[in-house]
């Protein structure tokens, strides 16, 4: 009896152990940890964040320096580390710039919910739900952004890869396009933003929206003007409830990335008619 109960409890603790795990991939291996385990390890403390912009205000977390998880998971200054959420969003980050250093135009963070302090709703969702149990968090340097992608939320897991442009280099453009083409910004574009969401022609980890190669390119069957307002605002081109795609505000896509995003499209269309 007391065996069962014993099982009992533990069957139960994992339950709720593993609603609050994060899996942790590094160059040394793999672990899950837990948030309470973060939240007590000792390079854990408190963050403000001024202008959060997923909770559209300051935000207060206790969080762990992305430069300390780093260096116990062995990332390499060239790698990628991929963050997946619970929602299947999954958004590779430049080791470089989650470790920071001096010249670092921002500082990151894993902000850790705790169970017993849980974090507000994600204002404008309708899932009620917060941005727990992990996330990560930047403290940005005066005048300084970073892609909206990067700030990711709901954790589930973090893991040290190559960099997208050596895992995929079916993605890449050919040496003989000159350094300052628009093609070439484009794709640095569509791996920070739209790989998020999206897989082109398979490369990618994303599953939340659809592969944008297979079976076809979007310049094959958008008009020019329409991808583009498509790529601002999916709703200024076609709406209905469970519309996903977010709109993108001129600070996160300028015109010219836009474009640049589409001459790349049109490039790799074009390639594969060669
Ligand atoms: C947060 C996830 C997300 C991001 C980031 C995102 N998309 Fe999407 N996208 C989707 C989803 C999901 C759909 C399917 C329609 C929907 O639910 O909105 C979609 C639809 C599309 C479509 C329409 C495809 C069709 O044939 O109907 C295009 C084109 C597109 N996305 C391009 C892009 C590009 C280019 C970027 C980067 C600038 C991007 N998306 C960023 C999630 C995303």
């Amino acid at each position: 009896m007391r065996l069962l109960l014993a099982l009992l409890l533990l069957a139960g603790l994992a339950g709720s152990a593993a609603a609050q795990t994060l899996t942790l991939a590094g160059r040394n291996g793999s672990r899950q940890v837990t948030a309470a385990a973060l939240l007590a390890d000792p390079a854990t403390r408190e963050v403000t964040i001024a202008a959060d912009p997923v909770y559209r205000r300051a935000m207060t977390y206790r969080a762990i320096p992305m430069a300390d998880l780093l260096k116990r998971l062995a990332v390499g200054d060239d790698d990628y580390v991929q963050a997946r959420a619970t929602d299947n969003f999954s958004v590779g980050i430049p080791a470089r710039l989650l470790e920071g250093g001096p010249d670092a135009p921002a500082e990151a963070f894993l902000a850790v919910e705790d169970p017993a302090r849980p974090w507000p709703p994600i204002p404008g969702k309708a899932d009620g739900k917060s941005a727990g149990p992990f996330t990560i968090v930047w403290r940005l340097g005066a005048r300084t952004a970073v892609s909206s992608e990067y700030w990711a939320y709901r954790l589930a897991a973090l893991a040290a890869t190559d960099s997208p442009f050596k895992r995929w280099p079916a993605l890449g453009v050919a040496a003989s396009v000159p350094a300052a083409d628009p093609v070439r910004r484009g794709l640095d574009r569509f791996v920070a933003v739209c790989m998020a969401c999206h897989r082109f022609a398979g490369a990618g980890e994303a599953e939340q929206g659809p592969d944008l190669a297979t079976p076809m390119n979007p310049v094959d069957y958008f008009r020019p003007e329409a991808l583009r307002k498509l790529l601002r605002d999916p709703a200024s081109v076609r709406t209905w409830p469970d519309l996903k795609m977010p709109a993108f505000g001129p600070d996160a896509l300028p015109d010219s990335d836009i474009d640049a995003i589409v001459a790349w499209l049109a490039y790799k269309a074009a390639e594969r008619k060669k």
